[in-house]
């Protein structure tokens, strides 16, 4: 299958990488920025542009891989009649591809992506879309040939899909910000949490969380919340945070 790749980001490159090494074969990188598209399509051994009219009209699948605000206005620039094009985002609905061919699709893989640690995509969930019975087969054989995890999902069905990996996995990091500053103002070093980050994450790998929640919310020690709000009365805003996680931790006991 030839594939052609728009965007150069976290996804484009890690997705481009491992399809590379599954052996399919590129035509060409696009990115808005010719240097980032160039350094793509050199590890995918294929020609790179940043000018949306060199795009070659003869490849089997296009990918849009760039952030969710910009693919409405890219799905508008490109006319690919019944060529398949897909996008990778979570929570953008399918029908944003609508401008760009009669044939569309989803192909969202459910993970967290950097720019150079490489993922091992078997184990990643790829959720898949279309509008056309035939691309929803070749979608589902592409991607089986990643990952054996594959599931065709409708747009409202991933939107949901991508809020509770924002919580997961955003908010979760974010918290391990929050303890990294927090430790830091008494010049703790943030190698003291990570143990204890490494048995959370471990723990719901066989457990649903629910069932593993510990801390002073879970056992209503009220003394000990009062005492982290003090501990916490000249940041207003983890105050608020740390309130309202703690009710939510009551709501769903
Ligand atoms: N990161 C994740 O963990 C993850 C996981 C699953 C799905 N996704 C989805 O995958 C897609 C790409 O995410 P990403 O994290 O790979 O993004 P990223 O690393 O921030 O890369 C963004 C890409 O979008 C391009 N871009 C940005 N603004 C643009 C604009 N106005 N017009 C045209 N191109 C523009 C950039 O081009 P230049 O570099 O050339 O400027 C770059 O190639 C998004 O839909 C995202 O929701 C992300």
């Amino acid at each position: 299958m030839n594939i052609i790749l728009l965007g150069s980001g976290r996804v484009a490159t890690q997705l481009g990488q491992a399809l590379h090494k599954a052996g399919a074969s590129f035509l060409q990188v696009y990115s808005r920025t010719q240097d980032h598209a160039a350094k793509l399509a050199a590890k995918l051994n294929c020609e790179s542009i940043s000018d949306s009219s060199k795009l070659r009209l003869d490849a089997d699948l296009y990918i849009l891989s760039v952030t969710d605000d910009a693919l409405p206005a890219l799905a508008q620039q490109l006319s690919l009649k019944d060529r398949l094009v897909v996008h990778t985002s979570g929570s953008t609905p399918m029908s944003v591809l609508e401008p760009a061919s009669n044939k569309i699709g989803v192909f969202y893989p459910l993970q967290t992506f950097s720019h150079e640690k490489e993922v091992d995509f078997s184990v990643i969930p790829l959720i898949i879309e279309s509008n056309n019975p035939e691309s929803l087969i070749l979608l589902k054989d592409f991607a089986a040939k990643l990952s054996t995890k594959v599931l065709e999902l409708d747009s409202a069905q991933r939107l949901i899909l991508h809020v509770a990996a924002v919580f997961a996995c955003n908010f979760s990091n974010h918290m391990y910000a929050i303890a990294q500053e927090l430790l830091a103002t008494r010049q703790l070093d943030f190698d003291l949490i990570r143990p204890l980050i490494a048995e959370t994450a471990a723990k719901v790998h066989f457990n649903l969380p629910i069932e593993v929640q510990t801390g002073p919310a879970i056992r209503n020690d009220k003394l000990t919340i009062q005492k982290h709000l003090d501990s916490l009365k000249d940041q207003p805003q983890l105050q608020e945070i740390y309130r309202l996680l703690s009710q939510s931790i009551v709501n769903l006991r």
